[in-house]
Formats: structure tokens, sequence, C-alpha cells
């Protein structure tokens, strides 16, 4: 399969989509990137790579983040992290608190925005600075010791994070959030405004698709059993109330977030990474979603 010509080919056929959908602008730090921004990468697991047009340009993961630390959590608490979230579709928007009184403050999974809170409080609850432990964790899998947080993101983040507090409180009354909820925001905004370009993601998304090893770094960074749980909760719960017609469309598991990347796996062989910063409705890159529906039609790569 000649991937160059397969991402070179997907980044001419998705320009006509541009201009037809948003880029995120309800924290008013991301409403400034450029709509027309495109780029691909896709990491093998031979250690070959790929890629296309603006693949090498650092944006604000968000939401790609809850992978990273609940892959961290997983590592560190084992299946005690269900006890702190389920691993059920919410159907509902990711900073949507509908659910969370009806279900004693226990959210639906770890990638909609109380389940991600919920999730970083028990990083937390580990000794040391969580911020570090995130980046360093992020830049041992991007194998990228630049890979830094954008201040200017994190601090417009935070000044604009009503929806967030207020479900980080709902669940502390139920006794599901431990720390101190302006620290828990302040983490969480950071992990979201850490910036990562597509060659970073694809690379750092690697142990996902081979059950746990990368060949990039000659180890195994999760087990094989976490690989097969998360992979299944990227595909029922990674891009959020559409997840339904993301898996009709592109058929891999993946993990959007509203800078307009999409961390996607195909399990045994790559990680795809795409940016594109507009936004369909939901909040996943709509011309990212295109272009990963191209790739796997191409490449014969959905997993069904
Ligand atoms: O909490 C927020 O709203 C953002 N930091 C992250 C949301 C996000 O990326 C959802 N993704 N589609």
């Amino acid at each position: 399969m000649d991937y160059q010509a397969v991402l070179d080919y997907i980044r001419e056929a998705v320009e006509p989509k541009f201009g037809k959908g948003k880029v995120a602008d309800y924290i008013p730090a991301l409403a400034g990137v450029p709509g027309g921004k495109f780029g691909m990468a896709v990491q093998l697991a031979d250690g070959r790579n790929f890629k296309t047009g603006d693949a090498d340009e650092a944006f604000s993961i968000q939401s790609i983040s809850k992978l990273f630390v609940l892959q961290m959590v997983m590592s560190h608490f084992g299946d005690m992290v269900w006890t702190r979230v389920g691993k059920e579709p919410s159907g509902d928007r990711f900073n949507s608190m509908i659910k969370l009184e009806m279900e004693h403050g226990v959210p639906r999974n770890p990638f909609i925005n109380p389940g991600a809170l919920a999730t970083l409080d028990l990083l937390m609850s580990l000794k040391g600075d969580t911020k570090q432990r995130i980046r360093n964790y992020l830049r041992y899998l991007a194998l990228n010791d630049s890979v830094e947080v954008d201040p200017v993101v994190a601090k417009s983040e935070y000044e604009h994070a009503n929806l967030n507090r207020a479900m980080a409180h709902l669940m502390k009354g139920y006794n599901n959030i431990h720390m101190d909820v302006d620290d828990l925001l302040d983490t969480y905004c950071y992990q979201c405004a850490m910036a990562m370009s597509c060659v970073d993601l694809a690379r750092a998304g690697l142990p996902l698709a081979m059950g746990g090893y990368s060949a990039l770094h000659d180890a195994s960074i999760i087990s094989t059993s976490q690989a097969k749980r998360i992979n299944a909760v990227m595909l029922t719960c990674g891009t959020y109330d559409s997840v339904g017609s993301f898996a009709y469309r592109v058929g891999i598991p993946a993990k959007s977030g509203v800078g307009g990347g999409i961390l996607a796996v195909v399990p045994g062989k790559m990680a795809v990474c795409v940016w594109a910063p507009e936004l369909d409705t939901f909040g996943n890159s709509y011309v990212g979603t295109a272009a990963l529906e191209m790739f796997t039609s191409l490449t014969h790569t959905s997993i069904f």
C-alpha cells in the first residue's frame, strides 16, 4: 500500500469540505486557529511513518488528552477506574450534565467531560506533580521532548470552565471527586491545552494499535488487555454523541478533540492522526472525519 499517495490524495480530495464546519469558539483562545489547516500522519507498526499537509504543526489536543490520562490511570489503578466512571456511550454532548445527577455523580464514560474529571481526580491522588506526570508521559509516547502546554489556551479554558466546574462540584457532592475543585480544573485545563502535532499523536497512539507494544520505543507501554479495553471504549464513546455515525462511516476506534484533532487506531496495523480545526455540530472535526472515512475506505482498514 502506498500510504504517501493515499495521504496526498486525501489532502486534495477534502478541499471542497472546508468552510462547512466551525472552529470551536467556546474557548476563546481556540477561536483564532485558522480553519483551513489540514494535517494527517500515519504511524505503522514497523516504525515507518507518512505525513501530509500541516502534520508537523502542534495544535491543542483537547479531549484527545483524555485517552492518555485514562491509559495512565489504568496502568496505576487497573480496574479500579471503573468504580469511578462507566464504559457506556452517553448519547449526550461531551459537556452535558443531564444524566450525571440521575446517575448519582458517576459519569457514563471517561471520555465525556465529567468522566475525564473523575479519571483525572484518581490520577491526582498519586503523590507528585500531576501536570508534570502528564507532560512527561506525552513526551515519552511522542518521543518528542518539546511537547509543551499552550499556556494561553490553558488560561482561556480555565476562565471559561463554568460547565466543567459545575460538573466537578456535582460529582464532589456525590463523593466521586476527592481533590480540590480548583486544582482539578486547573490540571484538567492543562491536559487539554497540551499542544502536539499529528506526527506526535500518531506515534503516541501506536501502543493502542499494537496490543500495548510500540516498536518505536521497543517496549510495552500498556498491557494487551488495557489496549483492548481502551480501544473498545474509544470505539463506543470516543466521538461523543455521533459515535454511531462515526463507526458507520470510519469504522475504527478513535478519539476526537475540539482542537480539531482525531487520533484513530487500526488494530494490529497502525495509528492515524488527522487535524482540521473546523468542527461538526457534535464537536468532532468535520473535515477530519471525512478524511478518515476516505482513509479506511481506500486502505480497507475499517474493522467491520
Ligand atoms: O472541557 C472542554 O470542554 C474541552 N477542554 C475539551 C472538550 C473536547 O475536546 C471535547 N471534544 N470533542
